[in-house]
């Protein structure tokens, strides 16, 4: 079997849609990662506003822009029965960002496959809550959808993205490294690291 492209349907974002199930809530020791609520989106505006958050990004995003970032995520967490979670520190911040699975919707060579992603808001960062988030995306991507693979990407000189993908044991091949096709040529932030991880590995036995 190619590395590069896994033949199982477990991979194939299309069988997993096919599952059409309510997106359910996961929990971790801190957190809730849960289905998105309209009182989300004002707060996902701020961190979508926000320089610091977006430094890795083209642009900030308007409210309109946000809202319809949520929605999309939203809609795609409906039909899928996952996505990316709106994340919840119980008693401390009712929405923090977002953390979980997508599909991406580019051409590269690692396509098709399934992308874990996070974005939180500047104020619950360095507290390890992005890993712990992620940890529980991954399981689910594993354990409850039959992934055998979950990839993440982020521009190179992201290093807090990075870090949070070594933490969770994601492997990078300097050789699997792509020009991001949504951004123009000579942008600086085009260059793409891809990382992925196995099923096997994330369970400890790879
Ligand atoms: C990436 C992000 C989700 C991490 O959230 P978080 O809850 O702070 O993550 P964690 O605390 O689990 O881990 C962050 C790690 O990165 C490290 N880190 C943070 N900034 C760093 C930097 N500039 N250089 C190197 N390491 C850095 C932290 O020290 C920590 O590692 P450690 O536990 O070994 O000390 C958060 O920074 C964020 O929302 N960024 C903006 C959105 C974004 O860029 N998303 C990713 C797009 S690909």
């Amino acid at each position: 079997m190619s590395r590069r492209f896994p033949a199982d349907r477990a991979t194939d974002p299309a069988a997993v849609k096919d599952s059409m199930k309510l997106p359910p809530t996961l929990s971790t020791p801190r957190l809730r990662l849960r289905p998105w609520r309209d009182e989300d989106l004002v707060p996902f505006a701020a961190i979508n506003a926000d320089p610091e958050v977006m430094e890795y990004f083209p642009s900030v995003l308007t409210r309109e822009q946000s809202n319809a970032v949520a929605a999309k995520i939203r809609q795609e967490m409906e039909e899928r029965g996952h996505g990316l979670w709106a994340v919840e520190e119980p008693g401390v911040v009712e929405f923090a960002g977002f953390v979980g699975l997508s599909v991406p919707r580019f051409d590269a060579p690692f396509m098709p496959c399934i992308e874990i992603g996070w974005r939180l808001a500047r104020p619950c960062w360095g507290r390890g809550l992005a890993t712990e988030a992620a940890r529980a995306a991954l399981a689910f991507g594993f354990d409850e959808l039959g992934l055998l693979e979950i990839v993440s990407f982020t521009a190179s000189a992201n290093r807090a993205s990075r870090r949070v993908m070594e933490k969770l044991g994601m492997v990078r091949d300097p050789a699997d490294d792509f020009d991001h096709p949504f951004l123009a040529e000579g942008h600086w932030l085009r260059r793409h690291l891809l990382y992925r991880l196995n099923r096997e590995r994330f369970r400890g036995d790879g």
